[in-house]
């Protein structure tokens, strides 16, 4: 659903260094004075939700009371975090999963502590770098997203353990209860949900495991106001809660899974359970206008480009030049053409490759990007870098964010990658399986389902993690956690966090207003600008003068954004997507 327009130029502008020198002349004029109340009164139209010990955002209602409830029983944000991580995979099972995998960003206010916890999903050991390559040497599409070959060795249920062990203080069964009650008892479906399953229809019918739940039975998706029973995936979650991680990834669980992928060409054998390891990473961590910035490092790509990002961005006048005005898309279109060029080549999982992570996130290298961005043109794509990109496949990630009344945060993005992902159940678990091993580079050169290409770094390996884009992430200011974000939206998940970053410290924004602005995305390949509906012609018109070749897609991205203030705590919801909420108490 993308419409690319192409804006008739209609004259010369004055370029952003003309109206600096203009701006500085009325330094102090009736101007500035009157823009800055206008912005203030525009701006107060969003508000974030307030409440005073704790706020949890998430992409669906109930799970955001379910850690609400959490936090008001004395749990912290990761009790919380791994309450809602459960219980999103049984109310928004199109994105929320035990079936795939994640990052968790935690930060500990006692110990000043901020860890990055990677449980990412890993290539079975029988994965190898051709095996979506046909006879004719073409990538083939259905065997990589749509078949048991599809899916990496999940993480979230590991993940989840490892984070609850660590850092929390609650046990399993206190914060699955409530995910295993929703899932044995049922809930209703909603009207996104039902739009969601009928969307997929056609894919989720093709597996029996997976039909028998998410359709009726004459074949046609649950409608709203239908019960969801998920009776199978209750009995695996009780499993997991009664016995730990080892449920999946050694006993009962780990059994079925590996039958169902032995009885259908798939990949993943009891040892590739037994193997998988979620790890605790250093972040990711760069500074922005003051602000110190801690984010997914690899073997997510997020956070590195979204650091990168704002270090080249740093060095430019944002503020004065204003939001969504087209100097300011211009620029940040600029880096993100660099970024995007340097995650194809640099990045994959660090136990494989070497990511290049000091030299990308450094000052020095984004001064040297800066040179190369003229501040008046576009500069095409292909001058950065050639590539035969494919368009975007809409798709669904989901991220959380929490903070509690210690000051402790959590900020968690999780994935099957496709919307249902791979849309297979395995028989008798009820659970979801991820379709991951596409973010893996297929071939060199040959963009995956978000466009994204790669080469050597992202291969495919066994025992090695896709590289991903998800980009949880934490922002300090005076060295306390201040504000903590993250989203959906494949590709557009890095230049969606930094865009939530910079409304907050670049535009002054409250974090509703933060949420609800209009987003832009490039990715370098395709060399489009792609914008949301609600950027004025006029912006348009300029950016496609100066060479900006401009598409109008859906919107992008679901950012759920938490902020520390005195006295309590903000929540924002993307309201791009029905049925999120933030809520506290
Ligand atoms: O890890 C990644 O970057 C992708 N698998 C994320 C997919 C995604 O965000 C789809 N959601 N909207």
């Amino acid at each position: 659903m993308i419409r690319t327009i192409t804006r008739t130029p209609t004259n010369a502008y004055p370029s952003w260094t003309a109206s600096l020198l203009v701006a500085f002349l009325l330094i102090g004029n009736v101007p500035v004075a009157a823009r800055d109340a206008a912005i203030l009164s525009a701006r107060d139209i969003f508000h974030p939700v307030f409440a005073r010990h704790g706020m949890v955002s998430t992409q669906e209602s109930t799970a955001t009371r379910i850690g609400v409830d959490i936090l008001k029983k004395g749990g912290n944000a990761v009790d919380a975090a791994v309450a809602v991580g459960f219980a999103l995979a049984v109310t928004l099972p199109r994105a929320g999963n035990i079936g795939g995998g994640g990052f968790m960003m935690v930060h500990m206010a006692e110990s000043g502590n901020t860890v990055a916890i990677d449980y990412r999903e890993m290539a079975p050991a029988g994965a190898s770098g051709d095996m979506y390559l046909d006879a004719q040497g073409n990538v083939d599409k259905q065997r990589a997203r749509f078949s048991y070959l599809s899916t990496g060795v999940p993480g979230t249920v590991a993940g989840m353990a490892l984070a609850l062990e660590r850092f929390g203080t609650m046990s399993l069964p206190e914060v699955m209860a409530p995910a295993i009650f929703l899932a044995r008892s049922g809930i209703t479906v909603t009207p996104q949900m039902a739009k969601a399953l009928h969307r997929r229809q056609k894919r989720l019918s093709k597996h029996p495991a997976t039909a028998r739940i998410f359709l009726d039975d004459d074949g046609t998706a649950l409608a709203s106001g239908e019960q969801l029973v998920q009776k199978d995936l209750a009995g695996t979650l009780t499993q997991i809660a009664e016995q730990g991680p080892d449920a999946f990834y050694r006993g009962d669980i780990a059994r079925k899974i590996a039958a169902a992928m032995a009885a259908n060409g798939g990949l993943i054998t009891i040892d590739d359970l037994n193997n998988y390891r979620a790890v605790v990473r250093e972040p990711a961590h760069g500074t922005y206008r003051g602000y110190e910035i801690f984010s997914m490092p690899p073997p997510s790509s997020g956070g590195v480009h979204v650091i990168q990002l704002l270090n080249i961005l740093e060095d430019y006048p944002i503020a004065f030049l204003g939001h969504n005005s087209a100097d300011t898309i211009h620029l940040m279109a600029e880096a993100m053409k660099h970024a995007y060029a340097d995650r194809s080549r640099y990045l994959g999982d660090p136990d494989y490759w070497k990511v290049p992570v000091a030299g990308l996130i450094s000052k020095a290298y984004a001064a040297q990007l800066r040179e190369r961005i003229s501040l008046h043109y576009a500069t095409p794509s292909e001058n950065i870098k050639p590539g035969d990109p494919l368009p975007y496949e809409s798709n669904e990630t989901t991220h959380f964010t929490i903070m509690d009344s210690a000051g402790n945060v959590v900020s968690n993005t999780y994935t099957l990658n496709f919307s249902f992902g791979s849309g297979i159940v395995a028989a008798g678990t009820g659970i979801l399986l991820n379709n991951e091993m596409d973010d893996f580079s297929a071939k060199p050169g040959v963009p995956n389902a978000f466009g994204l290409i790669g080469g050597e770094a992202n291969a495919i390996e066994p025992g090695k993690r896709p590289l991903s884009s998800m980009t949880p992430t934490i922002v300090f200011k005076d060295g306390k956690a201040y504000f903590a974000t993250g989203s959906p939206g494949g590709s557009r998940i890095i230049t969606t966090t930094l865009q939530i970053i910079m409304n907050v410290v670049d535009h002054d924004m409250n974090i509703a207003a933060a949420t609800a602005a209009p987003r832009i995305h490039h990715q370098w390949l395709p060399d489009k600008l792609r914008v949301e509906v609600g950027i004025s012609n006029d912006t348009l018109d300029r950016l496609s003068a100066m060479g900006h070749d401009l598409e109008i897609g859906n919107a992008m991205g679901s950012t759920q954004t938490v902020m520390r203030i005195d006295g309590g705590f903000l929540g924002a919801s993307d309201p791009r997507r029905v049925g999120a909420a933030a809520q506290g108490y």
